[in-house]
């Protein structure tokens, strides 16, 4: 009798363990522990290459974050942005919207040697999204923890990206593209707020200048102009702080000094000036909304078993 009841609690245990962390998983089959028996690893291996990367080169943050960015958009988070074109097909890599799209080998770097720890297990996109989580906080942005679960994509395509906002959109341009990819007014400057991290190319804000933007400072237009004097592939940081995550960026569109003409339209419209200015004021408000979006980010149209795969090579498909 006594044995009896023992086996009956111990499975009654078992299924409320088993209940639990059923409920750890999101709608979309995303989970904080996904790799926690098949690869606990995963995640001091991504920081410590990660933390190399940036001793390395500090301005890479900016491209780890982007390219999480540039995947989710296209086709859902599912390392389509990772994949090489073929003689058959061009990839998004190859869009003029990649411009200067930048970390892949930070991202190879992790797959290698994953591959050999926990061989098939860890996917290219989990490893991207991890990959701006953790140059997000080295920079000194938010420390947080996102669901994890993403497979690889099977289609990389170059006009896909006509999904990536551009740089000369208004805001209502913006709050178009970013609502139908389910983003509110507020999520939308909280991560436009990436570019307190990063560069832009001359080719990006060069007509701002000939075309008089009323929005810009006329000190600033002399600093942009300057920049451009060295040709459309000359760099203008976003901020006075590129490589450090903080809310910056936010004070620099209130002085109209955002670079692109999708920055400083945030400040000129009634409809999301009152967030840049709440984020100037304060940088925990920005962390707070900005690591919120981020995973909500993360989450966008990701692929399972049925219509992904752990890719072995990030560059192609299985
Ligand atoms: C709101 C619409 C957005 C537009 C129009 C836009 C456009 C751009 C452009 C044109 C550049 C410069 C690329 C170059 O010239 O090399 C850039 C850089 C960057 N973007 Fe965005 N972006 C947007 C939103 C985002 C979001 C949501 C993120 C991430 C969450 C992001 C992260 C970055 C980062 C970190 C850089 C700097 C990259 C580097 O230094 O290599 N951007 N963006
Ligand atoms: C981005 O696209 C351009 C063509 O528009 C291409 O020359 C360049 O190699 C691409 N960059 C990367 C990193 O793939
Ligand atoms: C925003 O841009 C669109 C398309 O270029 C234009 O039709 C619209 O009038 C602009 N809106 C504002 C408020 O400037």
């Amino acid at each position: 009798m006594v044995g009896g009841n023992f086996v009956g609690v111990v499975l009654l245990v078992e299924i409320i363990v088993v209940m639990m962390s059923g409920c750890r998983f999101g709608a979309n089959g995303l989970s904080m522990d996904y790799y926690f028996r098949s690869c606990p690893i995963v995640d001091p291996i991504i920081k410590t290459t990660v933390s190399r990367a940036l001793q390395v080169d500090p301005t890479l943050a900016a491209g780890l974050v982007r390219m999480h960015f540039h995947d989710c958009f296209v086709e859902g988070c599912d390392g389509s942005v990772l994949i090489d074109s073929t003689k058959d097909n061009t990839a998004e890599k190859d869009s003029p919207a990649n411009l200067s799209l930048r970390g892949y080998e930070v991202i190879d770097a992790v797959k290698e040697q994953l591959e050999r720890m926990c061989p098939g297990v860890v996917s290219c996109a989990d490893i991207v999204a991890m990959a701006a989580r953790d140059a997000v906080s080295m920079a000194g942005g938010p420390i947080y923890e996102i669901p994890k679960g993403r497979m690889d994509g099977r289609r990389s395509r170059i006009e896909d990206t006509f999904n990536l906002p551009g740089f000369t959109l208004n805001a209502s341009g913006l709050i178009t593209i970013f609502g139908k990819h389910g983003f509110t007014v507020e999520e939308l400057v909280a991560l436009s707020g990436a570019h307190t991290l990063g560069v832009a190319s001359c080719a990006a804000f060069k007509s701002r200048l000939t075309d008089v933007d009323q929005n810009m400072d006329a000190d600033f237009a002399k600093t942009l102009s300057k920049t451009c004097s060295s040709g459309d592939n000359a760099k203008q940081p976003f901020d006075a702080t590129m490589n450090r995550f903080d809310n910056l960026y936010f004070n620099t569109l209130q002085r109209k000094a955002g670079v692109l003409t999708s920055d400083q339209t945030l400040f000129a419209d009634s409809r999301t000036a009152g967030t840049v200015n709440r984020f100037a004021f304060s940088q925990a408000m920005f962390f707070a909304s900005f690591q919120g979006a981020m995973i909500k980010m993360g989450a966008l149209d990701v692929k399972d078993s049925s219509n992904g795969e752990v890719r072995k090579n990030c560059h192609k498909i299985n």
